[in-house]
């Protein structure tokens, strides 16, 4: 179904929907920034790094130069086009340095594997017109990326097959953490748990795979016990009405429909961020107003237990 059949004919579906005007409060456990005390870890030793079944190896710089970062296994994903493996400095940096060569990502951005090229290309437009705010790299790569270029990276990230990436885990107890450099959440050195609360507490599976960028291996969302039941029983009957079952847009297996993006197996928190973006007006436009219906009623908890249900699916 094209996109520009589907999206009209949502809009009659569910009628006119208001641009969001209500304020949602931000949950600092979905929107991790960088802790200004950082505990002690480490210094890096400079030595280069392996990865398991690879023959490349890269030091902590290299890993870390956004215009140039490592493709540990170029054969798991197709061959990357220049602007997603290295960019075009100076403003656009790679887009495989943060979404990883397979479009995976980290809790901290966002998985864009498998995403349709029309919704990938609608996203830039909207990163650099404003109307989707909610990360400064991409608003100010969205404001220098050529229109070629932002085809070849859509075409790409869409062409990469979606790979298993989040692990939900229902518990009592999350191992202490802290927000490293990047906005990255890692367990705190020194280790200890305490009380999940209602969070949702994302974390590499393997530290040194992520810090490696590294696609090998994805993350562990720890969500509170009862969440995935919870979110089901809102994505897929809308709740009496608190909100609309996610798959008559999303489609049936929650994989997109059209242009409409798929959400199965995507970073939990990515998942809150942007149903409290879209609530709060920061991702506005007629496409996110199609989503207005789905979150004007609903709490941070509801939105934490759709994102615990929504992610626990395959991708
Ligand atoms: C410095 C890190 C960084 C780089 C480099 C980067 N991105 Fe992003 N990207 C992010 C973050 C962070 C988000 C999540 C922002 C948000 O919540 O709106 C994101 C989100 C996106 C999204 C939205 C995904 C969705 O499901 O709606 C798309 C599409 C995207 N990026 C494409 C690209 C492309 C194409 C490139 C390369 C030209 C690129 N990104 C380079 C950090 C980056
Ligand atoms: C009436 C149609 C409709 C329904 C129902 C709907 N969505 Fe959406 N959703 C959309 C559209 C359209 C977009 C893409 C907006 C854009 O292009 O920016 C979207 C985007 C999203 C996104 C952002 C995806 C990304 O990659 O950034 C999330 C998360 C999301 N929806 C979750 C849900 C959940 C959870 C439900 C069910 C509770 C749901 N949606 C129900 C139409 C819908």
């Amino acid at each position: 179904m094209r996109a520009t059949v589907l999206l009209p004919a949502l809009a009659l579906l569910i009628g006119a929907v208001p641009l969001a005007t209500q304020a949602t409060e931000r949950p600092d456990w979905a929107f991790p920034v960088t802790d200004k005390v950082q505990p002690a870890v480490p210094p890096d030793d400079g030595q280069p790094k392996t990865a398991p079944g690879s023959t490349k190896t890269y030091t902590r710089k290299q890993i870390d130069d956004l215009f140039n970062p490592p493709d540990w296994y170029p054969d798991i994903h197709p061959p990357m086009p220049q602007v997603v493996a290295h960019g075009e400095a100076p403003n656009v940096r790679a887009c495989g340095a943060c979404h990883l060569p397979t479009g995976t990502g980290h809790d901290e951005s966002a998985y864009v594997a498998g995403l349709p090229v029309s919704y990938i290309i609608r996203q830039m437009a909207d990163y650099k017109s404003g109307a989707r705010k909610g990360s400064g790299s991409m608003t100010t790569i969205a404001e220098h990326i050529s229109d070629t270029d932002v085809r070849a990276a859509a075409e790409y990230f869409a062409a990469v097959k979606p790979r298993h990436w989040i692990r939900v885990v229902e518990t009592d107890t999350v191992p202490k953490t802290y927000v490293g450099p990047g906005n990255k959440r890692l367990r705190l050195p020194g280790g200890g748990s305490e009380p999940i609360g209602n969070r949702i507490i994302e974390i590499p599976e393997d530290e040194q795979v992520v810090l490696n960028r590294d696609p090998r291996m994805g993350f562990v969302a720890f969500v509170p016990k009862g969440s995935i039941a919870k979110g089901e029983a809102l994505a897929t009957s809308g709740g009496n009405g608190k909100t609309i079952a996610c798959a008559i847009c999303h489609g049936p297996t929650l994989h997109g429909l059209g242009d409409v993006p798929p959400i199965a197996g995507r970073q939990a928190n990515y998942i809150v961020r942007q149903l409290v973006m879209i609530a709060d007006g920061s991702r506005a436009g007629p496409s996110p107003a199609l989503m207005q219906q789905v979150v004007k009623n609903l709490t941070i908890d509801d939105m934490l237990a759709l994102a615990a249900y929504v992610s626990s699916r395959e991708p």
